[in-house]
């Protein structure tokens, strides 16, 4: 757990380590220096009231997109606090289910069966309670009634807003758990679904690969990620498709300069197959993109939108074990006092991240990643501009 805590130092701040410090001490002291970095004031918000007080019930929920993997997390919660003798209940449709008092008790043998499920067997949504101007005080008191102790929330950035606006009310301990297929979050390499939806998106595209080889098509195919380029930046290079549109590549879409990369392409290679993943992003429809570029090309585009397909399946291995590990820590840090903040894993280590960071920044894509598809933009970008 040591290793684990201090990473927070390593990662973020650079601290100092008074052996003279309990675990609980070091780790506030992280943050307080994280957070003086900032600007921000130390030690609001973050600690539990009481530290190291005694969790008797502690509440899960699912919220906003679901994400495979979520159920792994629910299991690893209850599991972990099972050991700690907490009692768990799991509200229903997320911040929804506390409104409606919609919960069920959950202990090891209800989760017993659902690592391997897709979905989230306490359903998911959004919640416009919480945005109402009496929503977050309203949860709050409801949590009182029903003797929670802490609240784990597995979802985004929006569940994590909604986290943040109940906090001033709550009396109780607050935690997060990456849940997106976005990977959107700060504060966490990868979040849980991410892995899975980019294996999904690849199964698709390598089978759109056959139909367009053989027809030797252009296809667009659209990805999901709200405003990220993450997953369509992760599928595009892991199956080869030869070019990749998505925000932090393109923020303004230049339809000319792409429909001459495949001029260029056709010119270089004859007639083949050309693929482009399309990141989705609000006003653009790769349809309407497919018809402009099948105008400027001369050939037929189509266009194939996976949508939410990508938010569901069985979830593969990483997404299994981030969400056993990120689970389990959760409910370790609380015990330690941890409030309001978000169990993730960076460098392959779990720590903690304040909750009101992780939507604060734009989380771009892997910057080598970034760069060497780029590099290859721009090489052929030199090239098309001789056509
Ligand atoms: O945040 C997850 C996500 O699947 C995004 O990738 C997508 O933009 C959005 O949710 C879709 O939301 P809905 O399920 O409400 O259509």
């Amino acid at each position: 757990m040591d290793a684990e805590i201090t990473q927070i130092g390593q990662h973020h701040t650079q601290t100092t380590e008074d052996p003279q410090r309990t675990h609980a001490e070091q780790h506030r002291h992280d943050l307080d220096v994280m957070h003086q970095k900032q600007g921000l004031q130390p030690r609001t918000g973050y600690l539990s009231r009481e530290p190291l007080s005694r969790i008797h019930r502690l509440a899960v929920l699912t919220s906003g997109g679901d994400a495979p993997g979520m159920n792994a997390a629910i299991k690893a919660v209850v599991d972990a606090a099972d050991l700690q003798h907490i009692d768990v209940i799991g509200f229903m449709h997320g911040f929804n289910g506390i409104f409606e008092r919609d919960y069920l008790p959950l202990t090891p043998r209800d989760v017993k069966h659902i690592i391997h499920r897709g979905g989230t067997i306490l359903k998911s949504a959004r919640c416009k309670t919480m945005l109402d101007t009496h929503g977050p005080s309203m949860a709050a008191a409801i949590l009182h009634e029903l003797s929670v102790d802490a609240l784990v929330i597995i979802g985004g950035d929006g569940s994590f807003r909604g986290a943040t606006a109940l906090a001033p009310y709550y009396q109780g301990q607050i935690i997060g758990i990456p849940g997106t297929i976005d990977n959107d979050i700060d504060g966490s390499d990868y979040s849980i679904g991410f892995a899975t939806a980019v294996d999904t998106a690849l199964d698709a595209i390598d089978k759109i690969r056959d139909t367009a080889d053989a027809f030797e098509r252009i296809f667009l195919v659209e990805v999901m990620g709200r405003h990220s380029g993450y997953l369509a930046m992760a599928a595009g290079i892991a199956s080869a498709a030869e070019q990749v549109i998505c925000p932090e590549l393109h923020p303004q879409l230049d339809l000319p300069a792409i429909a001459a990369e495949i001029r260029y392409a056709q010119q270089q290679n004859g007639k083949q197959s050309y693929i482009i993943v399309v990141a989705e992003q609000p006003g653009l429809s790769t349809t309407h993109l497919a018809d402009e570029l099948t105008k400027l090309t001369h050939t037929d585009c189509r266009a194939c939108v996976l949508g939410h397909l990508q938010r569901g399946g069985s979830p593969v291995f990483s997404d299994r074990i981030l969400a056993t590990k990120l689970g389990h820590f959760a409910v370790q840090q609380l015990l330690t006092g941890a409030h309001l903040m978000m169990a993730g894993e960076i460098g392959g280590v779990a720590g903690l991240y304040p909750l009101h960071l992780t939507g604060e920044r734009h989380k771009s894509p892997d910057p080598a990643l970034l760069l060497w598809q780029q590099q290859q933009q721009k090489s052929r970008d030199s090239s098309s501009e001789d056509i």
